[in-house]
């Protein structure tokens, strides 16, 4: 998979995407990521990415020249569709239904804007799919990039060590598996639930015990109370997520 990112801060964006699990599957190639700086397109003497509202108003608005530029360029980097995208607070919500389907694409490039937004135009020539990562404003879209490639290079095959590690994750929806259907993968019993509660060592901290049951060697009675801790947790943190009664 192939992943451009185009910002008018790419030193932000490029350390987070050389740490931990993002750095780790760019090293072992399942993943290309590169940062590109919007400004670097911009065609005049003074590289000017941004100009003032027609009709006025406050703030500045992000110009189409250089964002159509950097796209027309970056596209031509390599042969093949890509899907683009445009992070914006006026998108769709993500959650991980989006994430699985552009997990699943070849080639992603991301628009991160800044300012109070972009020229409309972008998205009527560009055609980009506008996603939002919630119901609040950041100062930019940096954050909202390094939060998408994070989710989306995670379900890269390979990208974490297990291999079902992402498959019992909260919100996991792929091969979507009622959750009251006992399975043989207990990973996948937790599917669109919020996740069980995780202990490790020591048995006893400040007087906090570990749940018993996880120190008993019964699988089975494992398997069970996290099922049902899952889904106590869901109903009391996420009824939202919960299956619709018929
Ligand atoms: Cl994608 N951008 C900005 N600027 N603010 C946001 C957002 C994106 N998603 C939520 N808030």
């Amino acid at each position: 998979m192939r992943i451009d990112v185009l910002t008018l801060f790419p030193e932000v964006c490029e350390p987070f995407f050389a740490a931990s699990i993002l750095g780790r599957a760019r090293n072992a190639g399942l993943v290309t990521i590169q940062c590109h700086n919007i400004r670097d397109y911009a065609s005049g003497r003074h590289q000017t990415v941004d100009d003032r509202p027609f009709g006025g108003g406050a703030g500045m608005v992000m110009m189409c020249q250089p964002v159509f530029d950097a796209v027309e360029a970056i596209e031509k980097l390599e042969e093949g569709e890509s899907t683009l995208i445009l992070l914006t607070p006026q998108g769709e919500r993500l959650n991980q239904g989006i994430v699985e389907d552009l997990a699943a694409r070849r080639r992603l490039i991301v628009i991160a804007g800044h300012y109070e937004g972009f020229d409309e135009r972008i998205c009527l020539g560009l055609s980009p799919r506008e996603i939002s990562i919630g119901d609040y404003v950041l100062s930019g879209g940096e954050a909202a990039a390094m939060v998408l490639v994070d989710a989306v290079v995670r379900l890269i095959p390979g990208a974490l060590g297990n291999p079902e590690a992402a498959s019992g994750d909260s919100f996991s929806i792929s091969s979507p598996r009622a959750p009251e259907v006992e399975g043989p993968d207990d990973a996948m019993d937790h599917a669109a639930y919020l996740e069980y509660p995780q202990y490790t060592r020591p048995r006893v901290f400040r007087g906090m015990e570990v749940p018993e049951i996880l120190l008993s060697g019964d699988h089975a009675k494992i398997r069970a109370w996290r099922k049902e801790q899952a889904r106590l947790r869901t109903a009391q943190r996420r009824p939202d997520l919960l299956p619709k009664k018929p």
